[in-house]
């Protein structure tokens, strides 16, 4: 009983002494990513000026830029096969975590959403606080709810079109926000309602 229970503390160390290499050893960061504390990110692949809010976990996923992600997010991960006589890791082999999950760019989600594995969020897009999302969402798309639905598209279909082609994404910091200024130029922002 002592010597299990000696060898069950020593198994929950050495884990605590690898979460931060597994951070660093299983994903690849562009530059200029802001994670903060507490968040887990496995086989992640991150692009340039990102967010990750505190608490956050990712597990297969591709980001691409200026994607801002609020705390408690769950995204990604694995999923346990329920159609086998046991779900657990230890007794099934069938559990699945091969499906990327892609975050486009430019996409806000909302505090503590779940997104499922193998989704495709738009650029652009919006994921509304504590969403379950379980479909693809279109690019400047906002969803939200469980399970997450449409409620609205940010701007007018040309206007989308005009700024996924421009591609201002992949633009440095500068060059982006001198695009997107010149852009708010030609067609000036329209006010939020009742803000
Ligand atoms: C999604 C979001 C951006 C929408 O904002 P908005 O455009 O002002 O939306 P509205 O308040 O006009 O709501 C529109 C409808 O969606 C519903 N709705 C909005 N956000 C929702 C959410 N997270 N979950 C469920 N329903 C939501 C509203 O109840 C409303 O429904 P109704 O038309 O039946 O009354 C905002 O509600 C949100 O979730 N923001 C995330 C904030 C956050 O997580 N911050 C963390 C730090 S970054």
């Amino acid at each position: 009983m002592r010597i299990s229970y000696i060898l069950n503390r020593l198994h929950h160390f050495v884990a605590t002494l690898r979460l931060p290499m597994y951070r660093i050893r299983h994903n690849t960061f562009g530059k200029d990513n802001f994670i903060t504390e507490h968040v887990l990110l496995h086989g992640c692949h991150f692009g340039n000026y990102n967010y990750v809010g505190n608490y956050s976990i990712l597990n297969n996923v591709i980001v691409g830029n200026y994607n801002s992600i609020a705390p408690h997010c769950i995204i990604g991960g694995e999923e346990h096969a329920y159609w086998d006589y046991s779900m657990s890791d230890r007794l099934s082999k069938l559990n699945i975590n091969s499906r990327k999950t892609t975050i486009g760019h430019d996409v806000w989600i909302g505090a503590g959403s779940f997104i499922r594995q193998g989704v495709t969020i738009g650029n652009g897009a919006v994921v509304g606080a504590h969403s379950v999302v379980l479909k693809d969402v279109p690019p400047y798309t906002i969803v939200v709810g469980s399970p997450a639905n449409i409620i609205k598209k940010r701007f007018p279909e040309n206007m989308i079109n005009i700024l996924q082609n421009d591609n201002y994404y992949n633009m440095s910091q500068v060059e982006a926000k001198k695009y997107l200024q010149d852009f708010q130029c030609k067609y000036p922002i329209q006010s939020h309602e009742g803000r």
